[in-house]
Formats: structure tokens, C-alpha cells, sequence
């Protein structure tokens, strides 16, 4: 039986897919993607979301997928959208899972974009066999959590909209959108992640806090050298893809092959 599963990463920016081989978690076509439309309504992000998974079926009519996933920024529970900081608030009790589903002609399954990218290191990238508990963060335009116990996922932590310091929701502070805005230096941002990475430690004690999103690229040379932690950091194994990696892979086990 085929191992391919579909894989959707939507974000505020951008609307993603491909397919994945979910034995080891390589993308085996090319990543469709389409802007995400603005504002962000539901309705036209669905319908955003047909057109980029209609050139990715085009791109390798040969397979037929056995599962698919979205990933989507916000707090998902049952298949609906609770949440929406960074996109159009439409989403807020908005039934992602099914609207999805039927545009698509076939079962979708939602999760929240951080918990995907959190699988998607599990199933094969910087948390794969950690025991104890992990903490994945994905630091973009929002700050995204996952949070696992032995490999178990704990979803919507939601740890990015933290009140901390003088700050209502510590995203708005420590995001890599915050870094931008503000002009700071990377010395300067990475003090603000070590005060807030060092907090989440002693909330969490964990074993280990992997950094994912748009910053990770630049972990070893700006980030990683200044950090004082006690918790060992590592960057995200999957970088990019790791939405789409971890909504395959996550509708994959729902599914079952
Ligand atoms: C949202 C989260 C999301 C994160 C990263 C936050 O603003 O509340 O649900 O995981 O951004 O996209």
C-alpha cells in the first residue's frame, strides 16, 4: 500500500502543499506555493488551498495519496479553528475540518501548525526517541509551541501568547516579526529569547527546546553562541517543510495505511 500522504501548510504569508512519503518523511514532489489571499477569510483561503492541492495532484497524477493534512496557525480541537492572531478572524469557531474536507472531495485533517511542526522533528527530526518532555517553538511571524511527554504531544500549548514581562502575549516581543519591526540587532533579540527560553525552562524543566520557523536558519552562527541556558537548544531538523512534513505524517496515523 502507498506511503504517500498529502501535506498543507497554511500560513499568513503563504499557502503550501506536497506530497510525502511518510516512511521517512521526505516531500517526493515539489512544495506548491500560492500567496495566501488577503484578508485571509476563510472562504478564500479554502478555496486558495483546492488550487494549490489541484497542481500538486497535477504535478504526479501516478499517485493517489491514503491520508491528508492541514496545518493551520491557530487553536484547532474537533476539526474547528478556535483561535486567529494572525489571520482573518473569520477562523474563530470557523469548521476548518469539513469545509476542508469538502472542498478537497476527501477527508482533511486540521491541526495546529506548530503541533505539525513539532511531529514532523518527532517523527524525523530533533525530538525522534527524546524521552521526557520536548518542547518545539516556532518563532515567525507568531511564536508557536509543541509540547511532548515521551514522544506524546500535549496540543494547542499556545506558549507563544504567554503573558511576560510588560507584554499581554510574549509573541509580540520575541517573534521574529518583533526582531523585524523593531530593527534589533541579533544580540539584542537573543536576549529577549533567552529570557523568555529560560522562563519556559522553569516552567517545563525540559530535556530539551528545539527552535523551528523563519530564525532557525541562523541558530549556529547568531543565536545558539549567545544563549545561557541550562536546557540543551537545537535547531529544527526539517526547516521549511516541517508543516507539511507533520500534517502528512499526522493524518498518516489517523488514517490508518
Ligand atoms: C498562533 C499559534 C501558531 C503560532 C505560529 C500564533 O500566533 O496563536 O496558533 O501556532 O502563531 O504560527
Amino acid at each position: 500500500m502507498s506511503n504517500v500522504a498529502l501535506g498543507i501548510d497554511i500560513g499568513g504569508s503563504g499557502i503550501k502543499a506536497a506530497y510525502v512519503d511518510v516512511a521517512s518523511g521526505a516531500l517526493v514532489t515539489e512544495r506548491v506555493r500560492l500567496p495566501t489571499p488577503r484578508p485571509s477569510t476563510p472562504r478564500a483561503v479554502v478555496e486558495t488551498v483546492g488550487e494549490v492541492c489541484e497542481l500538486v495532484r497535477a504535478s504526479a497524477p501516478e499517485l493517489t495519496p491514503v491520508a491528508r493534512g492541514a496545518a493551520f496557525p491557530a487553536v484547532v480541537r474537533g476539526g474547528v479553528t478556535l483561535s486567529a492572531a494572525n489571520v482573518d478572524r473569520a477562523w474563530i469557531g470557523y469548521a476548518a475540518e469539513e469545509r476542508l474536507s469538502e472542498a478537497l472531495g476527501n477527508s482533511v485533517c486540521v491541526l495546529n501548525d506548530a503541533d505539525a511542526a513539532g511531529l514532523a522533528e518527532l517523527g524525523f527530526g530533533a525530538v525522534r526517541g527524546v524521552s521526557g518532555v520536548a518542547l518545539v517553538l516556532t518563532i515567525g511571524t507568531g511564536v508557536g509551541s509543541a509540547l511532548f511527554a515521551d514522544g506524546t504531544l500535549a496540543p494547542n500549548t499556545e506558549l507563544g501568547h504567554l503573558a511576560f514581562r510588560a507584554h499581554a502575549s510574549v509573541e509580540d516581543w520575541v517573534s521574529d516579526r518583533a526582531r523585524r519591526a523593531e530593527g534589533l540587532s541579533w544580540k539584542r533579540w537573543t536576549g529577549r529569547l533567552n529570557a523568555y527560553l529560560d522562563h519556559l525552562s522553569v516552567l517545563f524543566s525540559p530535556e530539551l527546546i528545539v527552535l523551528g520557523g523563519g530564525v532557525s536558519k541562523r541558530f549556529e552562527d547568531k543565536i545558539a553562541p549567545r544563549l545561557r541556558l541550562r536546557t540543551p537548544v537545537r535547531a529544527a531538523a526539517l526547516r521549511n517543510d516541517a508543516g507539511i512534513v507533520g500534517a502528512a505524517w499526522h493524518a498518516s496515523r489517523v488514517v490508518r495505511l
